[in-house]
């Protein structure tokens, strides 16, 4: 085969790659939702078997997507259609970026929403709104959000503007620049307020909370519970990753690269919760509170706290800077293969934009107009969740270490990883064996066919 090059560049450096796919995996994900399920489940006993997961079923999906993206060069489809076609597979392999497109805009049509409150409530913290405010005030103010239509949609739609806008500014100017400026901005934020919570905080209580595993929490639901969560993390299942990887540079090791994106997105998320449940134990909070953690616990904790509203403004423009970044990813499989059909980038954007955003309109109402549709008992907002992160992305993953373990020949995987032949085995071992098997619980567990059996 010969070397391939994409149409829309190329990362300029192996540090631009890091801060960029560093920048997908970093997101509400890590700041918002690990701390709430950590604390839905035990914190400790999850902690450490995500920790497994993300080493076991991440890490090696992660490598594979990359590897996978470097080789086509192209849009996820576009790189499965002419991998399959030099590795003579069945074109059929080519649905397996559809299914992420797919994917990838239904998760930014919810996750805008969120990224939405969050802009709120970094206004909200300037104007001191929950200084000194008691918990039913602080769940009113909450409800008071969520209860508003319009409202929601102002912030939402923000928030998805301005993503659009960093990605119609394609790779290097968009993108690449976007993570360059926010993700040190980021590590600065986070760094400050772990140190304030340390500070201001119970600091031993949230340190026995996170590594003091408390293993009899531990039951199959937390196991599947944290390893479709590893997935979520590390922006799998959808090409995100691939599609980054097809803008790699060649020359940096694959390998290399990923340990660091899975080792610096574990770092945030650990030190995310050492930035909440400081203050959380601090004030006598319950940290198993769902996904109104961040939003109710939090600012009840940080209104009670000295200079309580300044790092409160902190840490939702932290929320904001991670989930910019990584809307970014989401929609860059379908915007890249737009592209590749011959649309602009900026109509191309506009495009996946226009559909997002209609999709966000009725993630929007479905927290309130529409609270009342459901189906099978989840609302409109839950089922939009549950249908990409647990169904659509374990199934994305799955395929993917299948088409790279079984179906990509072991030189061609060779010839991009350039690694010695014992840590190929390794990886492929693991790829081909115990990544699916893990993948295949996780969808059956969302299927609810093994609910509690393990
Ligand atoms: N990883 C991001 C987070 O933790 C979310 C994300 C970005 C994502 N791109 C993705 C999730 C692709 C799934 C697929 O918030």
């Amino acid at each position: 085969m010969s070397e391939r090059k994409s149409i829309h560049g190329e990362w300029s450096s192996r540090l631009a790659f890091f801060l960029a796919a560093t920048g997908s995996a970093v997101g509400l994900g890590n700041i918002w939702k690990f701390p709430y399920i950590a604390g839905d489940n035990g914190g400790g006993a999850f902690v450490i078997v995500y920790l497994a997961c993300v080493v076991l079923i991440g890490l090696p999906i992660l490598i594979a997507e990359i590897t996978l993206g470097r080789r086509g060069r192209e849009s996820p489809v576009n790189t499965l259609r002419s991998m399959a076609l030099d590795e003579g597979r069945s074109r059929a392999w080519v649905g397996v970026g559809f299914i992420g497109m797919v994917s990838g805009i239904i998760i930014l049509s919810f996750y805008s929403v969120v990224a939405g409150w969050s802009l709120d409530y970094l206004l909200l913290s300037l104007r001191g709104a929950y200084a000194g405010a008691s918990a039913d005030r602080i769940s009113r103010l909450f409800a008071g959000l969520t209860g508003n239509p319009w409202r929601q949609m102002f912030w939402f739609t923000l928030f998805l503007a301005v993503s659009l806008w960093f990605s119609a500014r394609g790779v290097r100017a968009g993108l690449e620049r976007v993570a360059r400026v926010m993700m040190p901005a980021l590590f600065v934020l986070l760094l400050l307020l772990v140190v304030y919570a340390l500070i201001v905080g119970n600091a031993a209580a949230a340190f026995a909370y996170l590594f003091n595993p408390d293993f009899s929490r531990l039951n199959g639901q937390v196991l599947l519970l944290a390893m479709g969560h590893s997935f979520f993390t590390l922006s799998l299942g959808i090409g995100a990753m691939m599609v980054y990887g097809a803008y790699l540079p060649n020359g940096v090791s694959i390998f290399r690269v990923s340990v660091w994106v899975a080792a610096a997105d574990t770092g945030v998320a650990l030190l995310a919760g050492l930035a909440i449940f400081p203050l959380v134990f601090a004030k006598g909070l319950a940290p198993a509170q769902g996904p109104g953690l961040i939003f109710t616990t939090l600012p009840l904790a940080f209104g009670a706290m000295p200079l309580g509203s300044l790092f409160g403004a902190a840490f939702f423009a932290l929320l904001v800077l991670a989930a910019w970044t990584s809307a970014v990813s989401m929609i860059e499989p379908t915007v890249a293969s737009l592209e590749e059909r011959g649309l602009g980038r900026g109509r191309a954007t506009l495009s996946v934009g226009v559909v997002v955003w209609l999709l966000g309109m009725v993630m929007d109402f479905s927290v309130n107009i529409w609270s009342g549709v459901a189906w099978q008992g989840r609302s409109l907002f839950e089922l939009f969740n549950f249908v990409s992160s647990d169904i659509m992305l374990p199934l994305g993953g799955f395929l993917i270490a299948l088409f790279t373990g079984w179906m990509v020949s072991e030189r061609s995987l060779r010839r991009e990883l350039g690694v010695s032949r014992p840590l190929l085995r390794l990886w492929l071992l693991v790829l081909r064996y115990v990544t699916p098997v893990g993948v295949l619980l996780i969808f059956l567990n969302a299927l609810g066919l093994i609910r509690g059996a393990l």
